[in-house]
């Protein structure tokens, strides 16, 4: 059973306190359908995610069988299943692969018999088995509903949760998906809730729940809803509940909830004992409480704990390899995205390439033999030093080129790859999905796009124009600099709240790198202190020209103003900028963010 006790939900708004939710009671058994219905705005939403446990109440309680989910600790991911209103499947996908990835991430199976039977049963029960290798991106809006369902039912949710999981489909579709959760209802005792702006197909219900203005207004048997509202029609409701303020409903319903409750007790009981409701044995009852003794109420050893029933979440490489392997599948399924890897990947470095003929060009020496007259010695030193600056420029030029434009893969790698799909992933989190696992799936996909970017990127520019030094340390700085933006901009995507913020913020990021890299442009001197340890493109710029050979590095010296630093010094900032980025986008991955 559910239960909740004078359940509020209160936010705090320019220093006043607004309740979302209002001391909301309710009883709801096993096996119980129930509808949340309320005009638009009035809180439905915010008590379904109340009870998921993402709203943490501000004051009441609310009871799970035995336990106190505000003392106790909220649902386990196997126990709950919650629908929202947005969809939770990748697009590109079939669903057979959604509904697969979904349960390898909440259900330890013990071989693949038993996840594939598992996959087939759901499929079944929702009516998706004749379309499971449909992509999800042509789905019609009632099947994207089924999957969304199929996708919970993995791991056989004992309370379902669904938001909205109706609105906006043709009134046959409607009617079709609230059959299933009325069905999905009667089966193993499961409590589906469903919230819906619609007052069609309200008979289907065990019980109807009305908000308003975060109060309860009415919860009871559907045929009764008209006649508690005195109203023909359930169409008239809303208009009805708008004559009263809300207080005044939430005083009524108290003065009439015993007697409501009275008969969904009594409907409850006629279900059962027609067979229309099956029910699961139920566990053994605890002794009743003494009287008066407030203590012996909820006691903590009534506490039921997690029975062997529920499923086992699986382990973190379990759900590191679907992650991986679903990353991996998404991408080459978007051509777009492949190409658009492709061209880059292939464009820039020939980019490079057309910059690097001046840089292959030979440093002259000074003449061992004097010349003749001072002129010509000036001559010839003014030539000598001109070529040195032309070809020290050149070398320079190219090494920041190929260091920014890394740059710029990095962040075109990873500015979008949480923050584009925040939502789902806040969903699978909630199913029992490990951060670290996530985190670890987008580390092990994006290391291996940086590593073929930077090392093709510096073997193709090293074929038409050789390295003149030690290319194994040019390679690792390059490598490195794409690395440091790839973790930086994948920090900005797990901390920012929309995908276009984290785009917009790891351009800037980038279009920074040169002009505060102090490679292209002096800064003053003041500023270059406090700016230069941030600038990942210096460190990158400067250990790989500080592996050039001595003749070449002198050339370039003689052209820059900015200091080099020594190579230990750029490798040991550039693995913090990593480090530190890895942390931030932990804390960003960890941190809840639904809205
Ligand atoms: N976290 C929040 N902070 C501030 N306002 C909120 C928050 N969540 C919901 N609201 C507001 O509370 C009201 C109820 O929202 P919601 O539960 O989504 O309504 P419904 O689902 O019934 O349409 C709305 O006015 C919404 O803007
Ligand atoms: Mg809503």
């Amino acid at each position: 059973m559910l239960e909740l006790k004078e359940v509020s939900f209160i936010i705090r708004k320019d220093g006043e306190e607004i309740p979302l939710i209002d001391r909301v009671s309710i009883c709801v058994p096993k096996g119980h359908f129930m509808a949340i219905v309320g005009p638009s705005g009035c809180g439905k939403t915010t008590l379904l995610k109340t009870i998921a446990g993402l709203n943490p109440e501000s004051s009441g309680s609310l009871f799970w069988d035995e336990r106190n989910l505000s003392e106790d600790g909220d649902f386990s991911p196997s126990e709950i299943g919650y629908v929202p209103q947005f969809s939770i499947a990748y697009d590109p996908l079939t669903v057979d692969e959604s509904v697969e990835a979904a349960t390898r991430l909440r259900v330890r199976s013990r071989n693949l018999a038993e996840l594939d039977s598992r996959i087939d049963r759901v499929l079944e029960e929702t009516g998706l088995s004749p379309i499971n290798d449909r992509k999800v991106k042509v789905l019609s809006g009632g099947q994207k509903r089924r999957l969304g369902l199929a996708m919970e039912l993995v791991s056989d949710p004992k309370i379902l949760l669904c938001d909205e999981v109706t609105s906006g489909l043709d009134p046959r579709s409607e009617r079709e998906i609230v059959r299933l959760l009325h069905d999905l209802s009667r089966k193993d005792g499961r409590i589906v809730l469903a919230v819906t702006h619609s007052l069609a197909h309200l008979e289907l219900y065990d019980s109807i729940l009305v908000l308003h203005e975060g109060c309860l207004a009415f919860h009871g048997p559907p045929e009764q809803l008209t006649h508690y509202f005195s109203v023909h029609d359930t169409e008239e409701v809303y208009p009805r509940l708008a004559t009263q303020p809300s207080e005044r409903w939430q005083a009524s319903w108290q003065k009439h909830s015993v007697f409501y409750q009275k008969m969904l007790t009594h409907n409850r009981e006629r279900l059962v004992a027609s067979g229309a409701l099956q029910l699961p044995p139920s566990p053994p009852a605890p002794a009743p409480a003494p009287v008066g003794d407030e203590s012996a109420v909820q006691p903590a050893s009534l506490s039921v704990p997690i029975g062997p029933e529920l499923p086992e979440l699986p382990g973190f490489y379990s759900q590191f390899v679907t992650l991986l392997s679903r990353r991996w599948r998404i991408f080459f399924r978007d051509r777009g995205q492949v190409f658009l890897q492709l061209a880059i990947l292939l464009c820039f470095p020939i980019l490079v390439t057309l910059f690097s003929d001046k840089a292959s060009g030979n440093i002259r020496r000074y003449s061992d033999t004097r010349q003749t007259d001072v002129f010509a010695e000036i001559q010839e030193q003014q030539s000598v030093r001109a070529d040195q600056a032309k070809v020290g420029s050149a070398v320079s030029g190219i090494i920041m080129f190929q260091v920014v434009l890394l740059s710029l893969m990095g962040s075109n790698n990873s500015a979008r790859e949480i923050a584009g799909e925040r939502p789902i992933y806040e969903k699978e989190k909630f199913g029992g999905l490990r951060p670290s696992a996530y985190l670890a799936s987008k580390v092990a996909f994006l290391a291996c796009l940086v590593i073929t970017q930077s090392l093709w990127m510096a073997f193709f520019v090293n074929f038409f124009g050789t390295f003149r030094g030690d290319f194994v340390q040019h390679a690792g700085f390059l490598l490195l600099v794409n690395a440091s933006m790839t973790a930086i901009c994948l920090a900005i995507s797990a901390l920012m709240r929309t995908a276009e913020q984290a785009s917009l913020l790891s351009i800037y990021l980038v279009g920074f790198q040169l002009p505060l890299s102090g490679a292209v442009l002096a800064l003053p001197e003041h500023i270059e202190a406090f700016t230069r340890p941030f600038i990942s493109a210096y460190w990158a710029w400067s250990g790989s020209v500080e592996a050039l050979q001595t003749q070449v590095l002198d050339a370039v010296k003689s052209v820059i103003d900015t200091g080099l630093s020594p190579q230990n010094a750029c490798l040991f900032t550039l693995g913090a900028h990593i480090g530190v980025a890895l942390v931030a986008a932990w804390a960003g991955a960890c941190r809840p963010q639904w809205d």
